[in-house]
């Protein structure tokens, strides 16, 4: 972990989800929070409806934006993906681990030629898919030993680092050392409501577990005052 990582104002952990159908939307919540306490995070409903116009006004704004299309293509096609997410000045993108090593050397050595290149993680398995789901598209085994497998390939492919639940954090922590990102939904307050999620850890138990970075949703974005919950949860995890 890097000398800033304790310091909000020049490595904020919490990345915010900005899980909103369109910019008007997104932008009134944008308005309120500030770019030294938090990163965006644009996923594939707001960038398919809005484009690389919101992720550069969100540069323009001054936030670090984690542009979260998980990529997974052949690897010419996502190396110009990954050219044309650095352009637009994002400080994380993602593609899938499953996509291959070829796939994931190919997105290095793109980002690398940029000119300030993103931080370039990898998906591993998608924490929608347990064992039977796994089992049904041809993986066999536990979703621990795909998961433990698939992010050894994005580290040996010099990957930043993954996402993954935060139960997942202390293995992988252990596996790969301090200097690896792990970057960790499924989030919650200890007072927050659970909305969709089902297994769950407060921010600071995500930390304590070994996560770089916390994506949170709901319990900053549906909030009475967005900035508060923001500034509740650095509360929270100060002193982690
Ligand atoms: O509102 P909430 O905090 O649940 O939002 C979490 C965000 O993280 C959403 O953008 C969701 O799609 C994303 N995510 C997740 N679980 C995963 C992977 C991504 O909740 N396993």
């Amino acid at each position: 972990m890097n000398e800033f990582m304790n310091d909000p104002k020049i490595d904020p952990k919490i990345i915010v989800a900005l899980d909103y159908p369109d910019a008007a939307s997104a932008n009134r919540l944008v308005t309120q929070l500030d770019p030294g306490l938090c990163r965006l995070k644009v996923g594939k409903e707001l960038f398919t409806a809005e484009g690389p116009a919101l992720v550069s006004s969100l540069v323009e704004k001054g936030y670090g934006v984690f542009l979260d299309l998980k990529f997974h293509d052949i690897p010419n096609t996502v190396a110009k993906a990954c050219a044309a997410a650095s352009r637009l000045g994002v400080w994380m993108l993602n593609v899938h681990a499953l996509g291959g090593r070829a796939m994931m050397a190919a997105a290095r050595e793109a980002v690398d030629q940029a000119a300030n290149p993103p931080l370039l993680i990898a998906v591993t398995v998608l924490t929608s898919m347990d064992r039977q789901a796994l089992n049904d598209v041809g993986l066999a085994g536990e979703v621990r030993s795909h998961v433990l497998h698939l992010a050894r390939m994005a580290d040996e492919c010099n990957l930043a680092g993954v996402v993954c639940s935060a139960q997942e954090a202390p293995l992988l922590r252990t596996e790969f050392g301090n200097d690896f990102l792990l970057v960790t939904p499924g989030i919650r307050p200890a007072d927050a409501s659970l909305d969709d999620q089902s297994r769950v850890l407060t921010p600071a138990a995500a930390l304590r577990n070994g996560a770089s970075h916390l994506v949170i949703g709901r319990p900053i974005t549906q909030a009475a005052d967005p900035l508060a919950a923001l500034h509740r949860i650095h509360a929270e995890i100060q002193n982690f």
